[in-house]
Parts: C-alpha cells; structure tokens; sequence
C-alpha cells in the first residue's frame, strides 16, 4: 500500500505545480494568480473538492504527446462561497497557454453538466489563449460543447465569468453567454479578431487594451459588467455578486438579517432642485431608500444615463433600475434600454424582486438613434418589465414623460406598486412643448406670443405636470412623501412575498433582439 501511496502523491505533487515552476514565475510577473491560486481565494478555507485532477489529453499531433498535463490546463471542481455550493472552473495559462482542447472542454462541460443537476452557480476564471491549435476541430467541438451548456442552463442557475488574461475569437461566447462578466484591468482582454487581424482587414491600429481590455469593454461595449484593478478585488466582488443572488432558479435569494428601526429618510424631502431642468443623482436616493452600504452596481460605466445594480432592502434583494438624471437629464436611448432589459431579465429568472426609480424625459431623439434602430432596442426594455413575474414597485420622483413613463415599469405593463412623489410631473411630454404644439395657432395670433406661451405652459402644468390625475385613475397607487418612500417600499416587499404569476402558456416568447 505504501508504493501506491506514494505513486498517489507524486501524481497529486505533479498535478498542482501546472505547466511548471518557471511558467508560474512568469505568471505571476505579469501580475496574474495561478489557476489553483484564483480558485483557493475565490472559495472558503478549505472548501474546494477537485474533480478530474488526472484528466490528460489524448492527442499525440504536433508533439502533444510530449507535452502531457494532469489536469489538461484547467482545474475543476466545486466548493462553497459563504457556505453555499459553487460550482468553478479555472484555466491554467502556465499549460499549453490555458488553451481548450477535448479533454480540457470536457472537465468544463463535466462541472456545468453537475450544477444544473444540482441547481448551484457556475463560476469560470477564464485565461487562454483559446482553442488549442494542435487538436485542431476537435478544440472547436469542446468550445460548441460548453456553448450549448451554457445556452441550457441560462435562467437556471447564474454563470459568472471572470476574464483574467487572453479570451480571444470564438472563446469570447462562452463568456457573452453567462449572466456576468468581470474583466481585469491591465492584464485581461477580449475580442473576437485581434490586433493583427484588425489591421489587416481595416488598416486600423490598436493595441489589445484598446481594442478589447478592462475599460473598452466595460465603457463602449458593454460586454463587462464589472471591472477589478487586480485579482484580488475581483475575486472579492464574485464573491459579494453572489451573496445578492440565489443558487438556481428555483429559490429565493440570500436574505441577511435585518433589524427594523427608523425608516424615514428626511434628506430625500430636500433632494430634487427646484428648477425641474437641474440634474441630481439617482444614486443619492437609491443610496437613502436602501439597507446603509448594501448595494453593488452593475455596468457602472456604460450608459451612465440609466443605474442598475443589485442592494438590499430590509435584509432582501432587490435589483434597482433607475433613470440617472445627472448623465443626459436620465434620456432612455439605445445603450440605456438594452442594458435595463437584460438586468431586468437576469433578475426575473432569479426570483430577484425590482425597484425602479424613474425620472425620464423621454426617448433620446437624432437620426443615430432611429437608424440604429431605437424602435427594437427600446422595446426590449418594454418586454422584459412586461414579461416580468417577479415584484415589482415604481417610484416616479419627477418627470415621466411620454412612451418613456409606459416603458419604466408603469402599472399597464404589470408593476405592482406604483408610487410618485408629490413633485412627479407623469405626461406626454414637457409643458413647455406641449402647450407650443396644442396652442401654435393661439399662440402665434396673440400680440405678445411669448406671454401667451407662458400662461397656456402654466395651464398645461396645472393640469398635467403633476401625479394627481395618474393617482385619481389608480395608475399611481398613492402619492408619496420622498422621507417616507423607504417604508413604503418595505411594506410593499412584504405583501408581494408570495407574489404568484405565471405567463401564458407558450414555448417562448419572441422577445425583439
Ligand atoms: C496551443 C497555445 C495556444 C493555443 C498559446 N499557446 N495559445 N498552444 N494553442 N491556442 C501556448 C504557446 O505556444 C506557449 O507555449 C504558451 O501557450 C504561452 O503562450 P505565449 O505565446 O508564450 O504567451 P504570451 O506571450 O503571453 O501570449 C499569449 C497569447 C498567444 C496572446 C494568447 O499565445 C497567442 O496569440 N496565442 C494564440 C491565440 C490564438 O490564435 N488562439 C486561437 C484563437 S481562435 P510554449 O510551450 O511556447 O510556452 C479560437 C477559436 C475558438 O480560439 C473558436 C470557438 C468557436
């Protein structure tokens, strides 16, 4: 027995030391973790259980059969996040450069296969230099593979990818299919065509940060939710993104204890300016009305005109969408539309309750938009609050102006609880417009239009540009102070707990893409 122990532990010794001492020095000169590194941080002390730390390859093309890895370049396993199951997958640059060959892809799809059996989240710590060349479509067969799986198991439990070195050409859907993705800054990039190809094909020259790092990704694309200075901090906020959410679909988030106390917020009385046209931040209300310190925004710096990001309220979570009036006075355009929608969706199929601010002049006008077709992108926002079963609750702070006011969450298209605060002007458009439009005529024969324009604005206003007439037809359930609108929404979780609805009955809805 003694030989075969010892037999066990040379083949454990030479599993964990990768592609190698001088390759993990290399590693971390870069300023990247190794794959064991990553996964022993990103999980509690101890709690890693490694599967399929023997697999090799089975290729013997251009030299592989001298270049054998226990492991084959990807360490797999599940462990557990603040005592909850996770399933994870961390590629081995130091072997064979991380790439995706069959044995490799099928160590992945062997985890993703267990977490949908088990209902437990799929985290991947992605870092290769793609499919591995040598095993030629056999590497293309394992990506198509992990693809599938990931498309299954959308909506049934949460995928969070981290990019943390090269995720490049085909690669990148694995990723673009998960729910989250968090990228480093400095030493990750993704793009489906990389520098040299660009340049060829477009005579453009860019470098890969520029083309596919951290900041591009999470300012101009949109395709990161979340961006880390290093390893560390990322590995902390997987961590913290998934204390919000629950393990699969079939359950209720984490709740985390909550003591009730005094829940009026005096401060937001005072928070919208006097001029209707002076801009505030969002983030100062939903910072008052949420538990203190217990939000994490997701695509912070995409689309700034709109907030979203997950927090607690009363110990539960919540997924926040709010128009920003402090970036493009909080306009809804293509960017902002498509980047509610799919966190509108996301929370949905977790069970995840809404809470959505609105203080929105409308569409964002311009021929860019309309060409790039505002009309489908707009609407996917429409779709998915009205496809929504989850609570819902709509606070209107000031404007909700136009098809805009029907989009964020209104009562028509399936909101629970609407409130509006007392200054919330709900209309199809802005007074001043509206009475240039319906008085023109009036206005132009008066011997002094612009005093007339004035008096006919402030009759529209009277009428219109207050939340009264919505309340009076029951499209706001009551009018609130701002100080109180905290209690309101507690109260409100609270009845729609065990909120029941179900969709027709359909094989999928053909949501506008
Ligand atoms: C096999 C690979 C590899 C790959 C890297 N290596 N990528 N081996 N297949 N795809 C190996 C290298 O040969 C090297 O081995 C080791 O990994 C480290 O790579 P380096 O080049 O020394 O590292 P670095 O300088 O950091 O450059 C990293 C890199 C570069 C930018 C990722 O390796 C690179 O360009 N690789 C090829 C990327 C690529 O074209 N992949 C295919 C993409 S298409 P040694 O033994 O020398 O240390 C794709 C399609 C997917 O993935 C389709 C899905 C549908």
């Amino acid at each position: 027995m003694k030989e075969q122990f010892e037999a066990l532990d040379a083949r454990t010794a030479e599993a964990l030391q990768g592609g190698g001492q001088d390759r993990i020095a290399a590693q971390h000169k870069k300023g990247k973790l190794t794959a064991r590194e990553r996964v022993d941080l990103l999980l509690d002390e101890g709690s890693f259980q490694e599967i399929g730390q023997l697999v090799t390859h089975r290729s013997d093309n251009f030299g592989l059969d001298k270049q054998v890895f226990l492991g084959d370049g990807v360490v797999t396993g599940h462990g557990r996040i603040d005592g909850r199951l996770v399933y994870v997958f961390s590629q081995d640059f130091t072997v064979l450069g991380g790439s995706l060959a069959e044995a490799h892809a099928a160590k992945i799809c062997r985890i993703m296969d267990l977490a949908m059996q088990n209902g437990a989240p799929v985290i991947g710590l992605n870092d290769s230099g793609g499919a591995r060349i040598q095993e030629g479509v056999v590497s293309l067969a394992g990506y198509a593979d992990i693809f599938y799986r990931n498309v299954r198991s959308s909506g049934v439990v949460p995928q969070i990818s981290a990019i943390l070195g090269p995720c490049a050409g085909g690669a990148v859907y694995s990723p673009a299919l998960t729910d989250f993705v968090m990228m480093t800054e400095g030493t990750s990039y993704m793009f489906v065509t990389g520098p040299n190809v660009v340049k060829t094909v477009t005579h453009e020259e860019v470098s890969s940060e520029d083309l596919g790092g951290a900041s591009t990704h999470a300012s101009k694309s949109g395709v990161a939710h979340f961006t880390a200075p290093n390893e560390l901090d990322a590995i902390r906020q997987l961590r913290q993104l998934i204390s919000y959410i629950p393990s699969n679909c079939e359950e209720d988030p984490p709740m985390v204890d909550y003591q009730p106390g005094d829940e009026l917020r005096p401060e937001l009385d005072t928070i919208i300016p006097e001029n209707p046209n002076q801009p505030y931040d969002i983030r100062e209300v939903l910072n008052a009305v949420i538990d203190p310190d217990s939000s994490m925004e997701v695509h912070a710096d995409y689309a700034r005109n709109m907030v979203i990001g997950f927090a607690r309220v009363a110990g539960r979570t919540v997924g926040c969408v709010a128009n920003q009036p402090a970036t493009l006075a909080g306009v809804l355009d293509i960017d902002a539309s498509v980047k509610a929608a799919r966190f509108v969706r996301f929370c949905d199929a977790f069970n995840i309750p809404l809470l959505v601010f609105v203080d929105v002049p409308g569409f964002l006008p311009g021929t860019d938009q309309e060409w790039r077709g505002i009309i489908n992108h707009g609407a996917k926002l429409l779709y998915a609050f009205s496809e929504a079963t989850v609570p819902r609750i709509t606070v209107i702070t000031r404007k909700a102006y136009g098809g805009a006011y029907d989009v964020m969450n209104s009562k028509h298209i399936g909101a629970d609880m609407n409130f509006a605060w007392p200054g919330a002007e709900i209309a199809v458009m802005g007074a001043k417009g509206a009475a240039e439009i319906i008085f023109k005529g009036e206005i132009a024969k008066a011997a002094d239009p612009a005093a007339k324009l004035a008096e006919k604005e402030a009759e529209y206003k009277k009428q219109f540009a207050n939340p009264y007439e919505a309340a009076a037809r029951g499209y706001v359930d009551a009018v609130i102070r701002p100080s109180e609108t905290r209690k309101h929404i507690i109260a409100s979780l609270d009845m729609l707990r065990n909120k029941v609805e179900k969709l027709p009955r359909k094989k999928h809805g053909n949501i506008p893409l």
